[in-house]
């Protein structure tokens, strides 16, 4: 899961998604991290409004740490998700070849196909902004386990 800073949208959609491999008893199949575009808040924590949100539906993600996104990424996992076209710009400046570019999926085509709708940033607004968003992720996080099921289930 990639986003700008790696402290709002994309721990929320770590967690989010982490829960639900869990519940559909995925976890021996699915790694799960997340990263951002940008360095400006590696080793941080989740903004605290990203944390209490989750925190609200269960999800635990105060101890998740923010790291930059690396072409390594891109060797580490089979998806990168991205949460809006920028990040998806940003992610596509780095990849080596075709093969690095089709992991690149935006995270709410999962819940609405070819879309390309962005999952709003919500740093610049008010709590109930992380709360929208978070309804965004966990609609977008069921239909990417279904996805991911059928995977599995093909190979
Ligand atoms: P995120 O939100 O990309 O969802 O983690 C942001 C975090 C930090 C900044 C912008 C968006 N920032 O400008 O520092």
């Amino acid at each position: 899961m990639v986003c700008l800073g790696n402290i709002c949208r994309s721990p929320m959609a770590e967690g989010v998604l982490k829960m639900k491999v869990e519940l559909a008893n995925m976890n021996h199949a699915v790694e799960v991290d997340s990263a951002g575009t940008i360095s400006m808040h590696q080793g941080e924590h989740p903004d605290s409004r990203a944390i209490s949100t989750a925190k609200k539906h269960g999800v635990d993600i105060s101890k998740l740490v923010a790291r930059q996104f690396t072409v390594n990424d891109f060797d580490r996992f089979d998806k990168i998700i991205v949460m809006d076209a920028s990040n998806y710009t940003d992610v596509i400046k780095t990849a080596r070849n075709s093969d690095d570019i089709k992991k690149v999926k935006m995270l709410l085509n999962y819940s609405n196909p070819d879309s390309n709708n962005p999952l709003p940033d919500p740093y610049f607004g008010g709590i109930e902004g992380f709360e929208r968003v978070y309804q965004m992720i966990d609609k977008a996080c069921d239909a990417l386990i279904i996805s991911l099921e059928k995977e599995i289930l093909q190979s």
